[in-house]
């Protein structure tokens, strides 16, 4: 028996691949570290967990609403005004078991099969493969590194086409960092009004970013986006929440209706025990989000300095999320490697860290690091790369 052709168009995420092959090796008694992970190494903090536990002790054990409780909804509605601006309904929003999951469900509730979907790269690596799992056609326009991964908007004004039917934004971004100030934004949002294209943005980043910037949301800068734009958002990075799996999603009453079909008939309401969790960390106090942020900052700033120390590597210093991507020309030629993914590869089984080559994020010069590990262990991983390369 075979199995169904679509799985000959998608691959298994290049992320979770070395992070599994982390643990493989660690479960081998290696001495593995690991700069793969995207998620905060910080755990959840005590009254959210507060809040998942009197949620069980008032059992709530039963199926919730499918698009999420009315106490998730409005903790939603209240956060969107709050931190971005945006003033939605409770038809408008919908929680879903991750935004992975929120944005599976968006590209499935708007792209229909061969509708282009333009991505910003390097890109996260799972945007192409959701593309290709609604039938849509990735469309990658590579913002240069020289402009810090930023997309200008006389590119993205070219790169949009006819077939053109969703843009994804996503800032800061995985996997360079790469964050828009609301100038950039509304320059991009000016473009994206003269043309009749949904947009989607990835917002999971929003509070991870180092240059002192809170811009508005692009919706809220062009307000003529609103009724086509969907706001993707999750609990997952800003509350050290990755295991929980909540993501949000907010936009026109008719999308929100369609992506709660499909949740509907695929995986019904996200966990109730997370939703209220993720309520509480939606409405509550929000103070620990600033000393996480500046914990990340000390570690990019210290890892960007030994990377640009190291010879053959290099990286403009990001200013968001808690990923650099470095560029690896020179390391590459060096060692005789044709990619950063042989040489991320190598790395691994050399001097045991695991990174992930750039390749699925558009670019086989860069490789990921994920820096959402502690100082300590960022700086035996540097030490260990250093020592490796200085060996080639
Ligand atoms: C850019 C981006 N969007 C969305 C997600 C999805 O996160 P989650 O499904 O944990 O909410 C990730 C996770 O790595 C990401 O990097």
């Amino acid at each position: 028996m075979e199995l169904a052709g679509r799985l000959a168009r998608i691959k298994p995420s290049s992320t979770l691949a070395v992070t599994a092959k982390v643990l493989e090796l660690k479960a081998a008694g290696k001495q593995v570290i690991g700069f793969a992970a995207g998620e905060p190494d910080f755990d959840t903090w005590p009254h959210v967990c507060d809040a998942a536990r009197a949620s069980i002790a008032r059992g709530d054990f039963r199926y919730t609403a499918v698009g999420g409780t009315p106490e998730l909804k409005n903790a939603i509605l209240t956060k969107l005004a709050r931190d971005n601006g945006l003033e939605y309904e409770a038809s408008q929003v919908i929680a879903s078991c991750g935004g992975k999951h929120s944005l599976y469900n968006a590209l499935q509730s708007v792209v229909d099969p061969g509708d282009e979907v333009l991505i910003i790269g390097p890109y996260w690596v799972s945007y192409i493969d959701l593309t290709v799992m609604a039938e849509g056609v990735p469309k990658v326009v590579m913002a240069r590194e020289e402009a810090g991964f930023k997309l200008t908007a006389a590119q993205l004004d070219a790169a949009i086409g006819p077939k053109t039917k969703l843009v994804i934004i996503n800032s800061p971004s995985n996997p360079t960092g790469a964050a828009y100030t609301e100038e950039e934004l509304s320059g991009l949002g000016k473009v994206l009004a003269k043309h009749d294209v949904w947009v989607l943005t990835d917002d999971v980043y929003e509070f991870v970013r180092y240059d002192g910037e809170r811009p508005r949301h692009l919706a809220a800068i062009e307000p003529s986006l609103a009724g086509r734009t969907l706001v993707v958002n999750s609990v997952s990075k800003t509350y050290a929440m990755t295991g929980w799996r909540i993501g949000y999603t907010a936009g026109p009453a008719e999308v929100i209706k369609a992506m709660a079909t499909i949740q509907g008939q695929s995986t019904s309401n996200p966990s109730s025990i997370a939703q209220a969790a993720a309520a509480a960390a939606l409405s509550g106090d929000q103070s620990r989000l600033g000393p996480m942020v500046e914990e990340f900052q000390h570690r990019r700033d210290y890892i960007c300095e030994r990377i640009n120390a190291i010879d053959g590597l290099s990286v403009a210093v990001p200013q968001g999320a808690f990923y650099v991507f470095v560029n690896a020309k020179g390391a590459i030629e060096r060692g005789g490697f044709k990619t950063a993914d042989e040489l991320a590869l190598a790395i691994l089984e050399n001097a045991l860290v695991g990174l992930v080559g750039g390749t699925d994020f558009g670019s086989s010069e860069h490789f990921r690091i994920s820096y959402a590990t502690s100082l300590d262990q960022i700086e035996r991983g540097m030490d260990n790369i250093e020592n490796w390369l200085a060996s080639l």
